[in-house]
C-alpha cells in the first residue's frame, strides 16, 4: 500500500498519521508529547509504518505543519519531514500550524499560545485563508473573539480561559495535499516564527546573559558588523575564560538580535564591542544592552567609576548613540586600528 506522512508537534500534541491516495487518513497515532516530540516522532513514524505492512519506499509524499507555535516543537516536524522528502524524493507539502486546528467546515479562529499575553491567530474556513497568520496581543484577541461570534474556536485555549473545539488534525493536514501546499524547495523550507512586526516597535526585547549556545549567532552579528570580527574562538574565550568580561544578548522572539561585551577592572569598565543586528537597529535595543552594562557596573562591590571606549573615527551612528548615553569624546587615539583610521576615546562617568 502506498500512502502519505502527516507530521505534526507545532502544539503540545506529537501527530503521526498515514493518509491513502484519495487524502483519507487510515492510521494515526496522536497524544500530548511536549518537550518529547524529537524522541518520539521518528519511532512513531516506523511504528505506524510496521503496523500497516508498509516500507518507507512506499511514501508518496510528506505534509507537515511549518508554525507558528512551538519553537522547537515546529523545527522537529518539518526537519523530519524535509529529511524523508529529500532522502526519497517525494513531494513535500507544508500547512500552517494554525490552519491544521481548524473545524474546516465552519470559520474557524484558530490559537495558540505565543507568551507574554499574545496568541498566534489565523482564521481558516473550508481550507480559505479568512485572516492571515499573525501575533496578536491577547485582549485583541477577545475582541475579535467576541465581534465574531459564529466562529469556532480552535487550538488549546485554556491559557485563554476558553474551552476548543476538538480539531482533526491529521485530516486537516491530509486537505493539504495539494498544489497551494506544495513545498518547491524543501531543502530551503524554513519555519515559520512569526516575528513582531518590527517597524511598528511592538516586539519584546529580552536582555540575558550570553550562553555558550548564542556564540555561532553572535559571531554571525559580529561578522556582519565589524571589518574586523571576532571568531568564535576569541568570543568563546571572552565568555568562558576571561575572568573580567561580561557578556549579554538581546533576544526578540527567540532569535540573538544584539549582544554586548564588555570588561570591568576595579574602578573602571570598558566596552570592547557592542553590536545589534542591521534591521533592528535605532529601535532601542543598544539602549538596554548599554542599560545591562551599567547595571553590573553599579552592582560590583568595588565602585566604578566610568566606562570607557574606542569608536572609530568614521562610525558617526555609534559616536551619536555613546553621546546620547552621556559619553564624551575625549581624545584622538591616531591610527588606532589596523587599516589606519583614528579611534575617538569616549569616557563616561557614573
Ligand atoms: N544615528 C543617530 N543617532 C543614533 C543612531 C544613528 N544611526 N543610532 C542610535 N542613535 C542614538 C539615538 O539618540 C537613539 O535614541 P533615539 O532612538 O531616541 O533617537 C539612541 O542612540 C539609542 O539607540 P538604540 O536604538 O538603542 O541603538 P541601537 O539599537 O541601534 O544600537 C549600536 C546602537 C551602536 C549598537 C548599533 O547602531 C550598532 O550595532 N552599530 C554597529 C556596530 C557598532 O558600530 N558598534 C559600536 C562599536 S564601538
Amino acid at each position: 500500500m502506498k500512502g502519505y506522512l502527516l507530521l505534526d508537534s507545532s502544539q503540545t500534541l506529537l501527530v503521526v498519521a498515514l493518509a491513502n491516495e484519495n487524502k483519507v487518513v487510515f492510521d494515526e497515532v496522536s497524544y500530548p508529547a511536549w518537550q518529547r516530540q524529537s524522541e518520539r516522532m521518528v519511532l512513531e513514524i516506523d511504528a505506524i509504518l510496521n503496523k500497516n505492512n508498509m516500507d518507507r519506499l512506499d511514501l508518496l509524499g510528506v505534509v507537515a505543519s511549518k508554525g507558528p507555535g512551538s519553537y522547537t516543537g515546529v523545527r522537529i516536524s518539518m526537519t523530519i519531514a524535509k529529511t524523508i522528502a529529500f532522502a526519497l524524493n517525494v513531494p513535500l507539502y507544508l500547512a500552517s500550524s494554525l490552519e491544521v486546528l481548524s473545524v474546516y467546515d465552519k470559520p474557524s479562529i484558530c490559537l495558540s499560545n505565543a507568551r507574554s499575553k499574545r496568541s498566534y491567530m489565523g482564521v481558516y474556513h473550508q481550507g480559505k485563508c479568512l485572516k492571515e497568520d499573525s501575533i496578536e496581543e491577547n485582549v485583541d484577541v477577545l475582541t475579535y473573539i467576541n465581534e465574531h461570534p459564529d466562529y469556532e474556536l480552535c487550538g488549546d485555549l485554556s491559557y485563554l480561559g476558553f474551552q476548543a473545539k476538538e480539531a482533526g488534525i491529521a485530516a486537516n493536514l491530509a486537505k493539504c495535499i495539494d498544489d497551494n501546499h506544495l513545498c518547491t524547495e524543501p531543502l530551503g523550507a524554513k519555519p515559520v516564527y512569526l516575528k513582531d512586526n518590527y517597524d511598528d516597535g511592538k516586539f519584546k526585547t529580552i536582555v540575558r546573559k550570553m550562553l555558550p549556545s548564542d556564540l555561532p549567532a553572535v559571531a554571525e552579528i559580529e561578522k556582519a558588523t565589524f571589518a574586523n570580527p571576532y571568531t568564535l574562538d576569541q568570543l568563546a574565550y571572552e565568555l568562558n575564560e576571561n575572568p573580567v568580561s561580561g557578556m549579554y544578548v538581546a533576544v526578540v522572539d527567540h532569535e540573538v538580535v544584539g549582544f554586548i561585551d564588555f570588561m570591568i577592572t576595579f574602578n573602571s569598565s570598558t566596552i570592547v564591542q557592542i553590536a545589534v543586528k542591521e534591521e533592528l537597529r535605532h529601535k532601542g535595543i543598544g539602549n538596554l544592552l548599554l542599560g545591562q552594562m551599567i547595571k553590573d557596573c553599579e552592582s560590583k562591590e568595588d565602585i566604578v567609576e566610568f566606562i570607557t571606549l574606542e569608536v572609530r573615527e568614521s562610525n558617526l551612528p555609534a559616536r551619536a548613540f555613546y553621546k546620547k548615553h552621556r559619553f564624551q569624546e575625549v581624545t584622538v587615539k591616531k591610527q588606532y586600528y589596523d587599516d589606519g583610521e583614528d579611534a575617538i576615546y569616549m569616557v563616561r562617568s557614573l
